[in-house]
């Protein structure tokens, strides 16, 4: 199960992207905005990003206009690792080394057959593990109070 959300500059793009999740077969929850009013992205990015903290969902996709407050935000939660992605490359290294567990896409900078292609490549990616993971507890324990 995948949660997508989006405030209204990336509400265009999740509409596209939830369509193509569809035709992917690939199970999610859309949790909004869902219509074109002028909405907070924290609201959003707290919806996904706070049910990967807990361990209710593995993953989850936000957008907003640029992709960068939701990045910025999702990333206080604690076990979120939020990958703010441009390009096929950026998405399928957010998979591969930092095993991201939520992609984030700016909804006013990506053509939608761009973004659903990163999508895809994220989503199918594989975790590489080894070296990556030893970086990946360094990021966990930089969560632990000092
Ligand atoms: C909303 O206008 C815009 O600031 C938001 O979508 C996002 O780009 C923030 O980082």
């Amino acid at each position: 199960m995948l949660l997508i959300a989006s405030d209204h500059g990336g509400l265009q793009l999740k509409q596209d992207l939830t369509r193509f999740l569809q035709q992917k077969g690939i199970e999610f929850d859309d949790l909004g905005v869902h219509e074109d009013q002028s909405v907070d992205y924290p609201d959003y990015a707290a919806l996904v990003a706070g049910a990967v903290s807990r361990g209710e969902v593995e993953q989850g996709i936000l957008i907003c206009g640029t992709g960068i407050g939701m990045s910025i935000a999702a990333n206080k939660y604690p076990g979120v690792r939020a990958a703010l992605v441009h390009d096929e490359f950026t998405a399928q290294m957010a998979r591969e080394h930092n095993n991201a567990n939520i992609l984030v896409l700016g909804g006013r900078v990506l053509k939608p057959e761009l973004a659903r292609r990163m999508v895809e490549v994220w989503y199918f990616g594989r975790y590489e593990g080894g070296r990556h993971q030893l970086r990946l507890d360094k990021i966990q324990r930089l969560e632990q109070p000092v």
